[in-house]
C-alpha cells in the first residue's frame, strides 16, 4: 500500500470534469491521514465507487471516510439528503460489516422527500416530450427547453424548495413531528396541482400526505442519533487541531454556478461549496486536490466537444466501466479536454491534480487531447461555460503518442512507459498545475503518491 502524501489540516477533494472522476477512491485513499471526511454538497445523485480488499462499495451518501473504521464521517448541510435513501445505504454497510458508528447528519441539511423525486421526473419527462415534438416537427433547438438527464434522485426540486424556504425540511424538523406534518401538506398543496396537470395515466403520482408525514417523522425518529449541529461539531475538532478532509461530489462542469448551465446540477460542487455547505470557512484548506480522468465521460444531457462516437469511443467506456454508480447509464465518453480542465483548476484554486484511469489509456497508437476550441474559424484556448456556446465549438486536438503495455500492475512513475510519462507531464505543462497522485486501477494499491 501507498504511503499517503503529509498529513495536512484541512485538505479538499473536488471533481475537474463531469463528475465520476474517481474522487471516491482518492478520498478513501486519504481519509487515512484525516480524522474527519466531510461531504458539502449534492446528495443521492452521487455515486461514489472504492474498492476495499477486493470487495467494491457503492455510495451514494456516506462519505467514503466510513470504511475506515472509528473516523467520523461527516454530512454537512449543504447536502440534500433523501432519508430512506441513507438507511438502505447504512443497512447495506453493516450487513457488509462496515462499522457505520461514526456518522454524523447536519440539522441543517435538507431533506428529499417522495415528491422532490417525482417532481424531477416529471419536469425530465416533460422536457423531453417537449424536445421530442420539437424534434418531430423540424423546430431548431433553441436550447430554452430542454431535458437535462437528470438522475431523478429529487435534487434540484429539493434544492428549489430550500430556497424558497417555508416548505422546505430540514433533518432537524424531522425531529419536530407539527413542523413536518406542516410542511409537507403545504408542500403538497402548493405541488398539487403540478402533478395532477401534468400526471399521465402509466404514472399516478402515489403522493398522499399522511403517508409522507408518517414515513418521515418514522424516519427521523430512526436517525434521531445521528443529527446534529455539525458546524460546531467541525469547528470544535478544528480547535482541537483535527484535519478534515472535504470530499466534493459531482464535479466542477456541473456546478450551478460554474458549469455548463443549465446542463448542471443544483450545487457548488467546488471548493467554494464547502464553506456555504459545512460552516467552515473555504480559507481554512490548507490544500486542495483536483480530480481529473485521463480522458472525458459525461452523464445526462449538455454539450460535451470532446465526445467520441466511434469505436474508440466504446474501447474506453467498456474499458473503463463507464457506467453510472447511481443510474446505470452508459457514460458518454471522449478524449481528454484540457481546456475544461484547466478552467476546473482555476475555479478550485486546486495545488494538486490527481489523475485517474490512467491505465484505460493502455493499447492505443496515439493519444489525443483537446488544447482549444475552433469557432466561427477562430481558434480560441478559453473555455467557456455557456451551453449554447460550447455546444458550437470543434475541439482542435494535440497528438501524442500512446503505449502498448498493460500499466494497471505498476506501482511507481518510474514503471510507466515514457509515453504515459510525457502524456502526464503534458498534461501539468497545460493546466500549470502538478500531479501529485497517479490511478491506474479500482484498488488502494494501484496508486502512485508523486508528492
Ligand atoms: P441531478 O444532479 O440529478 O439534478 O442531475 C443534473 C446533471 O448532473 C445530470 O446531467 C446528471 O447526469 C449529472 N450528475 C449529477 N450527479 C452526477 C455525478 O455524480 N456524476 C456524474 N454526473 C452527475
Amino acid at each position: 500500500m501507498p504511503t499517503p502524501p503529509n498529513p495536512a489540516r484541512c485538505s479538499a477533494v473536488v471533481g475537474l470534469q463531469w463528475g465520476d472522476e474517481g474522487k471516491g477512491k482518492i478520498v478513501d485513499l486519504l481519509a487515512a491521514e484525516h480524522d474527519a471526511v466531510v461531504r458539502y454538497n449534492g446528495g443521492a445523485n452521487a455515486g461514489h465507487s472504492v474498492v476495499v480488499q477486493g470487495q467494491r462499495f457503492a455510495l451514494h451518501l456516506i462519505p467514503s471516510g466510513i470504511l475506515y473504521p472509528g473516523k467520523l464521517a461527516v454530512i454537512g448541510n449543504g447536502v440534500v439528503v433523501d432519508p430512506w435513501k441513507l438507511c438502505e445505504e447504512l443497512d447495506g454497510l453493516a450487513s457488509r460489516g462496515v462499522d457505520t458508528s461514526g456518522l454524523v447528519i447536519s440539522d441543517r441539511a435538507h431533506v428529499v422527500l417522495p415528491y422532490h423525486k417525482l417532481e424531477d421526473a416529471m419536469r425530465e419527462d416533460l422536457f423531453q416530450r417537449v424536445s421530442q415534438s420539437r424534434d418531430s416537427v423540424g423546430e431548431a433547438d433553441t436550447g430554452s427547453v430542454s431535458s437535462i438527464g437528470t438522475t431523478r434522485r429529487g435534487i434540484g426540486p429539493a434544492y428549489a424548495d430550500k430556497i424558497h424556504r417555508a416548505t422546505a425540511l430540514r433533518m432537524g424538523d424531522l425531529l419536530r413531528p407539527e413542523a413536518v406534518k406542516a410542511n409537507v401538506s403545504v408542500a403538497l398543496a402548493l405541488k398539487g396541482p403540478m402533478f395532477r396537470a401534468l400526471v399521465s395515466d402509466e404514472q399516478p403520482p402515489g403522493i398522499n400526505a399522511a403517508e409522507i408525514t408518517d414515513a418521515a417523522i418514522a424516519v427521523g425518529r430512526r436517525l434521531a442519533p445521528l443529527i446534529q449541529d455539525t458546524t460546531d461539531l467541525l469547528h470544535g475538532l478544528l480547535a482541537q487541531g483535527k484535519s478534515l478532509l472535504f470530499e466534493g461530489a459531482n464535479g466542477t462542469l456541473l456546478d450551478v454556478d460554474h458549469g455548463t448551465y443549465p446542463f448542471v446540477t443544483a450545487s457548488s460542487t467546488g471548493t467554494a461549496g464547502i464553506g456555504v455547505g459545512t460552516g467552515v470557512p473555504t480559507q481554512r484548506l490548507t490544500r486542495a486536490l483536483g480530480v481529473m480522468k485521463a480522458y472525458a465521460t459525461r452523464v445526462g444531457g449538455g454539450p460535451m466537444p470532446t465526445e467520441l462516437h466511434d469505436q474508440t469511443g466504446n474501447t474506453i467506456r467498456t474499458r473503463g466501466r463507464e457506467f453510472g454508480t447511481t443510474t446505470g447509464r452508459p457514460r458518454r465518453v471522449g478524449w481528454l479536454d484540457l481546456v475544461a480542465v484547466k478552467y476546473a483548476a482555476m475555479i478550485n484554486g486546486v495545488d494538486g491534480l490527481v489523475l485517474t484511469m490512467l491505465d484505460v489509456l493502455s493499447g492505443f497508437d496515439e493519444l489525443r487531447v483537446c488544447t482549444a476550441y475552433r469557432v466561427d474559424g477562430r481558434d480560441i484556448s478559453r473555455f467557456t461555460p455557456d451551453a449554447p456556446t460550447l455546444a458550437r465549438v470543434e475541439p482542435v486536438y494535440t497528438t501524442l503518442a500512446g503505449w502498448r503495455d498493460a500499466i494497471d500492475g505498476r506501482r511507481s512513475i518510474e514503471q510507466l512507459p515514457d509515453q504515459a510519462r510525457a502524456y502526464l507531464a503534458f498534461i501539468e505543462r497545460f493546466v500549470g498545475v502538478p500531479v501529485r497522485i497517479i490511478s491506474v486501477g479500482p484498488g488502494r494499491e494501484q496508486t502512485m503518491i508523486l508528492s
